[in-house]
């Protein structure tokens, strides 16, 4: 576990094994960015010397080690290239990436201090938040294999800010626990679907509400059965592993609007009886990311004690094939009585949403968000790096692509074009769960979920299918595997809601 603190000891006398300094772009190579100048001074000319005969160049991302030979007490530093320098600044999200790639390079390291060109408390928050998520690595079912590997930074300093710093102090304490929030998203994530079942989901998540306070209840089988819930339980009916839905609830006593948040929990799909080709299930244990990001939302607004009430709501099923599995051609009645003819049992996700939904409008909040890796099609349109946000509202289509933007995590707007919705007309019930064809498909999902939004509440959903789950190399802040992607919007979101920005 990576800690974060802020301090005022002058870089060089601080005792630490490292010391990160900051480099930008200059006309002929790299140049020692501000807050790094007493650094450089101490070297006598001889830092910008050696990292020219290195051929540092001050880009992005690009790092260097240097020995200190005595210079500062902290015999290495280690240079971070944050790329041009800005008139205005360098961009939060320039920051976090930096903060990312250094914590991955101080791998192994117990104490380093940090003299960089960070301007204000959030320039703080965001380099810290992204030296809190870029430390991440997920080791639990290292046994043999984790010989050789280094543990994660332990104390890093981000030095030139005083104790009294009030605000620099609370974005540090902000970056702490969102980290904290997208990183047991990425756990959840990445345990494999043998360890994580809705039962086990649902048990982490009554943990989670009691340490970081706020209410949990679960329904079993039994009661999802009792309450008409035949969308979670139809999904769940292949399966050993019965499903659950969960509540999560969180109230500001001063606290006017309330927000509720819907999670694709589906620790497993592997298609059911409409299975998976091989080449198409292996990441499949992803299929709760969304669920993951919702519990992680609402841990980090109740410790934050935001200013706004939060309902969250988590549905847990596994889709397995089996004796007992829905049957393409099956038609379930949803919680609140509409009927699905179910044409292809690998669009679960909408399945479990829809009765969560229902459920969670019952409660008539202002807002709802889902968020969902529903669909392959949105991938094809936006790729790995983006979610897409469609909405009932395009004002709150634009306020949680704005969140999202401002939280570091990319995303972009897609329609939900009304005509479309005729395609999941169904010759023997209420609606079918898909279309005609692929075409659209993303799109599709989102406007079968719309059919079971209350009129008067404002709804986004976001399809995090792409950029939930990284296949690549770790990056930046992101790491390989779960990425914990939705939780910073959600918490913006909730965040700009309580500041009635939103
Ligand atoms: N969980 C998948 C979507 C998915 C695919 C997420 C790849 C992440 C990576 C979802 O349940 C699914 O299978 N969707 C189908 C829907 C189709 C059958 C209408 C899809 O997108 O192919
Ligand atoms: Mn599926
Ligand atoms: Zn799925």
């Amino acid at each position: 576990m990576t800690t974060l603190s802020i301090g005022s000891t002058a870089a060089l006398s601080l005792r630490a094994d490292v010391l990160v300094i900051g480099a930008v772009k200059g006309e002929n190579g790299a140049v020692v960015a501000e807050g790094s100048e007493s650094i450089a001074a101490a070297f006598d000319g001889r830092l910008t010397d050696t990292l020219s005969a290195l051929d540092a160049t001050g880009a992005e991302g690009e790092l260097h080690r240097v020995p200190t030979f005595g210079a500062a007490k902290a015999p290495l530093v280690l240079v971070i290239g944050l790329g041009e320098r800005p008139a205005d600044g360098f961009t939060h999200e320039t920051l976090r990436r930096a903060g990312g790639t250094v914590a991955r390079a101080l791998a192994g390291v117990k104490k380093a201090g940090v003299a960089l060109p960070l301007a204000g408390a959030e320039a703080v928050g965001a380099f810290g938040e992204g030296v809190l998520l870029g430390a991440y690595s997920f080791e639990a079912y290292r046994e043999k294999s984790r010989e050789g590997r280094k543990d994660a930074v332990k104390d890093v300093v981000l030095l030139g800010i005083k104790g009294r710093d009030k605000a620099a102090k609370a974005a540090v304490e902000r970056a702490a626990i969102t980290a904290q929030s997208v990183n047991q998203a990425r756990d959840l994530v990445n345990t494999p679907p043998n360890d994580l079942n809705p039962k086990d989901f649902a048990a982490i998540a009554v943990d989670t509400g009691k340490n970081a306070g706020f209410k949990v209840e679960v329904l079993d089988d039994k009661a999802l059965a009792k309450g008409g819930f035949g969308g979670i339980l139809g999904v769940g009916q292949g399966s050993a592993s019965k499903p659950r839905l969960v509540r999560l609830g969180y109230t500001h006593p001063k606290a006017k609007r309330t927000i509720a948040l819907v999670g694709k929990g589906i620790t497993y799909d592997s298609g059911g009886i409409s299975l998976k080709p091989a080449g198409a299930n292996e990441t499949m244990k992803m299929d709760m990311g969304g669920a993951a990001a919702v519990l992680g939302a609402v841990a980090a607004v109740a410790r934050l004690g935001l200013e706004v009430n939060v309902t969250g709501w988590l549905a847990l099923a596994e889709n397995m094939p089996s004796g007992t599995a829905t049957r393409p051609g099956d038609v379930l009645r949803m919680y609140g009585g509409r009927t699905v003819e179910v044409l292809n049992t690998d669009a679960e996700g909408r399945l479990v949403l829809a009765d969560a939904i229902t459920r969670a409008c019952e409660e008539s909040p202002q807002m709802l968000i889902d968020v969902a890796t529903l669909t392959g099609a949105m991938m094809v349109a936006l790729g790995n790096d983006m979610y897409g946000i469609m909405a009932n509202d395009d004002t709150f289509r634009d306020a949680v692509y704005d969140a999202a933007t401002r939280a570091g995590e990319q995303a972009w707007p897609m329609p939900l074009p009304a005509d479309m919705r005729k395609q999941m007309d169904s010759p023997i019930a209420d609606l079918k769960n898909m279309g005609n064809s692929r075409m659209g498909g993303g799109l599709l999902a989102g406007i079968f979920l719309q059919e079971f939004v209350a009129d008067g509440v404002s709804w986004a959903h976001l399809d995090i299918a792409g950029p939930a789950f990284h296949e690549g190399e770790a990056g930046g802040y992101r790491p390989k595997g779960g990425t914990g992607v939705a939780v910073r919007s959600l918490l913006q979101v909730a965040q700009d809601v309580a500041d009635n920005r939103i």
